[in-house]
């Protein structure tokens, strides 16, 4: 049997990523250079200043990413990007330092949309005794996106919903900004909820409906803004209890909807298995909560409502926290299975073009 080895990039916004991977699951090296140190001063991503870092990291950590696989080019099958979406100052520079690659060695070159790639991290490190099953049903939570998603088989995703404003990974972001808590916000928010109270304020939840898989998180963060605006004028600034507290209960307002809305897809579509993947999958109260209900058997519909669960689902998620946030394990893996699906269509080298706006398309029937 014939093992492919990928080399995937990742540019898609502020981790240059590379790595190798074989057969989309054996993970031999995974090396990211981090931008947080810098975009903490700004308290967010400036693009121009992370497309310059790119610039600067990409070529270094694709050849860490072979010295650690112990591989040397000559060994690499295939190489891999993603091709949006993101930013387009960020993707344009790992798509032209992978197709200029993968064009001048001959290689095969496989771009992919980064949503895909949250995705199938949990394909990393996937053990033979214990299979993931379809269907599933996977949340997909990051800073610039927020999908629930649907699958029957390798690379079949059919989107159930999605947000219509904030993605919960920027929501967690903007609350962390209003509390001072710094950037990226989502692991502050989550150490200073880990000591606060959960039940002082009751934050909106917009559930949108019966029928809807969507989600809003404006509200919430308008309710927090406000929450926030009217504690400096009483009190002059915020207390590290008014903190803590206001972070516990925003942080259990978003993951109580993050878990309600996905169980009740996976009830819905009788799925064996309930995956979380992204950057927020990596949120502990998200992964408890889940867990909780999944164990248990029971979700809330729109109105409050208890609804017990018709059936056994099985959990999933990354236990490596560096495949939730942006990696390039992740992309060399949904290339894999991208080429198993469709060999053909990636025997000839095409050019491809950074698309900050990529959907995430479906490979078999569009
Ligand atoms: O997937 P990712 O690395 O990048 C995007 O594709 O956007 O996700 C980054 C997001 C950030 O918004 C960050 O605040 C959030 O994931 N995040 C978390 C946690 N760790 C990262 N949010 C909540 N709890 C965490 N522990
Ligand atoms: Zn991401």
């Amino acid at each position: 049997m014939n093992f492919m080895n990928i080399l995937g990039i990742e540019t898609s916004c502020d981790e240059t990523a590379a790595a190798v991977v074989v057969d989309g699951t054996k993970v031999l090296s995974n090396v990211i250079a981090s931008q947080v140190a810098i975009h903490n001063k700004t308290g967010g991503v400036v693009p121009e200043v992370a497309a310059r870092e790119h610039v600067l990291k990409i070529i270094p950590v694709m050849e860490e990413a072979l010295k650690k696989a112990e591989l040397n080019l000559e060994e690499i099958d295939a190489i891999a990007v993603t091709q949006g979406p993101g930013l387009m100052s960020s993707l344009v520079i790992g798509v032209t330092a992978a197709s200029t690659l993968a064009m001048a060695s001959g290689k095969i070159f496989i771009p992919v949309n980064h949503i895909a790639g949250h995705i199938y991290a949990n394909w990393l490190d996937e053990k033979k005794e214990d299979p993931i099953q379809f269907p599933l049903v996977v949340l997909t939570v990051s800073g610039g996106h927020n999908e629930l998603v649907l699958m029957k088989e390798h690379v079949d995703f059919k989107q159930l919903g999605e947000t219509l404003d904030d993605a919960a990974g920027e929501a967690f972001d903007k609350v962390a900004r209003l509390l001072g808590l710094g950037y990226p916000g989502g692991p502050q928010i989550s150490k200073a909820a880990g000591n606060g109270d959960v039940e002082r304020f009751a934050f909106p939840k917009a559930y949108m409906g019966k029928e809807s898989y969507d989600f809003s998180f404006s509200g919430l963060k308008t309710a927090v803004l406000q929450l926030v605006e009217a504690e400096h004028a009483r009190e002059g600034s915020l207390s590290e209890k008014f903190k803590m507290d206001c972070a516990a209960s925003f942080e259990e307002a978003i993951c109580q909807i993050l878990s309600d809305k996905l169980l009740r897809a996976c009830d819905e579509y009788k799925v064996k298995e309930v995956h979380l993947a992204g950057g927020v999958s990596a949120n502990k109260r998200l992964r408890a909560l889940v867990e909780q209900k999944t164990e248990e058997g029971f979700y809330f519909d729109h109105k409050g409502k208890k609804i017990t669960l018709k059936t056994k689902l099985r959990l999933r998620y990354a236990q490596n926290i560096s495949y939730c946030t942006d990696n390039a394990a992740m992309i060399a893996s949904t290339a894999f299975f991208h080429y198993q699906k469709n060999p053909q269509k990636y025997k000839k080298y095409a050019p491809a073009l950074a698309n900050p706006n990529l959907r995430l398309y479906n490979q078999i029937h569009e």
